[in-house]
């Protein structure tokens, strides 16, 4: 991963690099096929002044200014350009993960087809400790959609169905996976509001990648990705429009070495 005379790094260490800035715009620096794996936790589009409950307590969702509600047609058209980028940018047998609720995932799927991408899986993360709904009008959320995607139906895409296998007693591996939302140890580093957990990355990297590869995040936020991929010594490239993100995920690079290894 050598782009240095047309980029500019936020941070590198190695082989894990930050970009600050507006991934539409960053994305297009890179050259054709550079990645092996891309995983995107695009914005929600749900901080619309409605209702939630942290930590106990009713609060207001706003997540930040990037999260802000936008018409249909302006959240699809986002979605398509920094979707058709992806394509782009993605080796053959390369494949794309993305992940999102109801506010913006059908978005995602149908932009994916439009695309002419190849959906490969519709997988369900279940959170065992869900958030309650105060309101007590809907059933509590409790679910997150990820999208598993190749770039066109005709090429064979890399999955590790065999270890898959083992880290399920032996068992194929379901399109249903439950782990709970980030732990308090994984968010000591600073506030981000949409944090994954560091297993639900850890799984999406062993399936589809190897040792070596290199993997792009053009919504870095905390830097899961990035962690989980240097855990298990992948490359990485993580983009951010937010500073203050980034520096979460620079501490945590940091520390990760010192956490527990377990998958
Ligand atoms: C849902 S969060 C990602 C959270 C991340 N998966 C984690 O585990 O922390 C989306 C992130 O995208 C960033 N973002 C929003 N619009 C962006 C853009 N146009 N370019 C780059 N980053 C953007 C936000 O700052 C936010 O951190």
């Amino acid at each position: 991963m050598n782009f240095q005379n047309k980029i500019s790094y936020y941070y590198e260490y190695a082989d894990f690099k930050l970009i600050l800035g507006d991934s539409l715009e960053m994305m297009k620096k890179f050259p054709s096929e550079t990645f092996d794996m891309i995983f995107a936790d695009p914005p929600y589009f749900l901080s619309s002044g409605g209702i939630t409950c942290n930590s106990g307590r009713m609060v207001k969702v706003d997540k930040g200014e990037w999260d802000k509600s936008l018409s249909i047609n302006e959240k699809h058209d986002f979605n398509k350009r920094w979707l058709s980028e992806c394509k782009r940018l993605l080796k053959k047998g390369g494949t794309i993960w993305i992940s999102g609720t109801y506010h913006n995932i059908y978005s995602i799927g149908m932009a994916l087809e439009e695309l002419e991408f190849k959906i490969l899986n519709n997988i369900i993360w279940e959170k065992s400790n869900p958030s309650p709904n105060l309101s007590c009008r809907y059933f509590t959320h409790s679910t997150e959609t990820i999208l598993w995607a190749k770039r066109n139906k005709n090429e064979k895409h890399k999955f590790n169905y065999k270890l898959m296998k083992s880290l399920n007693n032996g068992k194929q591996m379901k399109d249903v996976w439950t782990f709970s939302t980030a732990s308090k140890s994984e968010k000591k580093y600073g506030h981000h509001p949409t944090q994954k957990p560091l297993k639900l990355l850890e799984r999406i990297i062993m399936a589809a990648t190897d040792e070596g590869d290199l993997i792009l995040d053009p919504f870095n936020g905390s830097g899961t990705t990035g962690i989980a991929a240097s855990r298990l010594k992948r490359k990485y490239l993580g983009i951010d429009i937010e500073q203050s993100y980034l520096d979460i995920t620079v501490n945590r690079l940091k520390d990760s070495f010192q956490m527990k290894f377990e998958i």
